[in-house]
């Protein structure tokens, strides 16, 4: 089951067990990635939402409790196209729900994120602190930025959500890519959200890019314990990427009513929506994804111009007492979620997978 590309990328990762907690933006923390680091695999950290000073100081905040290695990841997007009628349009369709809290719409909207492919900061700072691994997602980084980061001795990742996607990862030189299916989590990593999503599935997925790209292939979406893990093992994949297993664990960022949420008739109903922050993610059923189905994508702003009004109307939410305005991100396999320390849980997945593989 082990093939030559596994044990590679396992040795380049310095990893022992072949898991990496997927990086989440607002959702894993450094010592989340700490406890998975000191436990054989990898540990991350998304960064996409952070400047070049705050991705640093969570870096340290790691190295404070690990000498393991660590993923840091970024968001590769196109630079948001501002419109500012749609905007302003998007914002009069939000009013009832921010009056319902007792509460107005901001002004007008803001590309809340810089994009990694024009944060020249970013960039050196990776280059400076050499964490063992920057991933990618919502595309690629210039030809620069990953000789840079390659001459600095940083293995870099990068998320397909298809054949052609992984085909230019392996293009530009990238070194494993993430197969990331439509059960996952999170945004959908797609280069471009406006073109048909073929919505491969993980399984799929990881056994096409397993035959069609040379390169390893990291399994992303719905596996949430060992069986799964020994599942895209036995497709080929190298190591599985896990992001629902981990938003309940102790380390974890999420708040009180997201976990609620997760442990609720709500995961099972996970539902891919754009309206949270103009691109596809999946999300918890919750009332935002409710009104997401109820509006057309065009009319949606461009991410993550859409994303500060939903974090203002999450805020709104959370001061009047609701909770259900939140990115609440989660996978298919949300019922399958536990409350444990990451420490804990990748001691269950590790006996797990053993007693699967055996
Ligand atoms: C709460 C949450 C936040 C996420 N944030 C990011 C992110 O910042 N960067 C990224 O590359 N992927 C992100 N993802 C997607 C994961 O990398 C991965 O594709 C996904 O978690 C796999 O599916 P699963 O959640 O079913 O395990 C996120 C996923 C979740 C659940």
């Amino acid at each position: 089951m082990a093939t030559n590309h596994s044990h590679r990328l396992l040795a380049r990762l310095g990893i022992t067990v072949p898991i990496i907690q997927a990086p989440m933006a607002g959702t894993s923390s450094p010592a989340m990635a700490a406890a998975v680091s000191e436990s054989g695999g990898l540990g991350s950290l998304g960064v996409g939402a952070m400047n070049a000073a705050k991705a640093r100081e969570a870096i340290h905040q790691f190295r404070k409790e690990s000498t393991g290695p660590l993923n840091i990841n970024v968001f590769t997007h196109r630079p948001a196209r501002a419109n500012t009628q749609k905007e302003l349009a998007w914002l009069e369709r939000l009013r009832p729900q921010f009056e319902r809290m007792g509460a107005v719409p901001p002004d007008a909207l803001h590309e809340i994120y810089t994009a990694f492919l024009s944060d020249a900061d970013m960039l050196d700072m990776l280059v400076e602190e050499k964490p063992k691994a920057v991933s990618f997602h919502f595309g690629l980084p210039t030809r620069p930025q990953i000789e840079a980061l390659h001459h600095a001795g940083i293995v870099l990742l990068a998320t397909a959500t298809n054949l052609e996607e992984a085909k230019a990862i392996e293009a530009a030189g990238i070194d494993a890519i993430v197969a990331q299916g439509y059960e996952a989590g999170g945004h959908r990593g797609m280069f471009d959200p406006d073109v048909e999503d073929s919505r491969l599935g993980t399984l799929a997925l990881t056994r096409v890019l397993v035959q069609e790209v040379d390169l390893p292939v990291i399994a992303a979406g719905g596996i949430m314990d060992g069986a799964g893990i020994a599942a895209v093992l036995s497709l080929g994949a190298s190591a599985a990427q896990m992001g629902t297993a981990f938003v309940a664990t102790d380390e974890s960022l999420a708040d009180a009513g997201y976990r609620k949420l997760l442990f609720s008739d709500a995961a099972r109903h996970t539902i891919m929506t754009r309206a949270i922050s103009g691109r596809p993610a999946r999300s918890l059923a919750n009332d935002f994804t409710r009104l997401g189905s109820s509006v057309s994508d065009d009319s949606i702003p461009d991410y993550p111009i859409a994303y500060d009004a939903g974090k203002s109307l999450n805020a709104a939410g959370k001061a009047a007492g609701q909770t259900g305005y939140g990115a609440q991100w989660a996978g298919q396999g949300a019922p399958l979620a536990r409350a444990l320390s990451a420490h804990a849980l990748m001691q269950a997945l590790k006996n797990e997978l053993d007693q699967a593989l055996s």
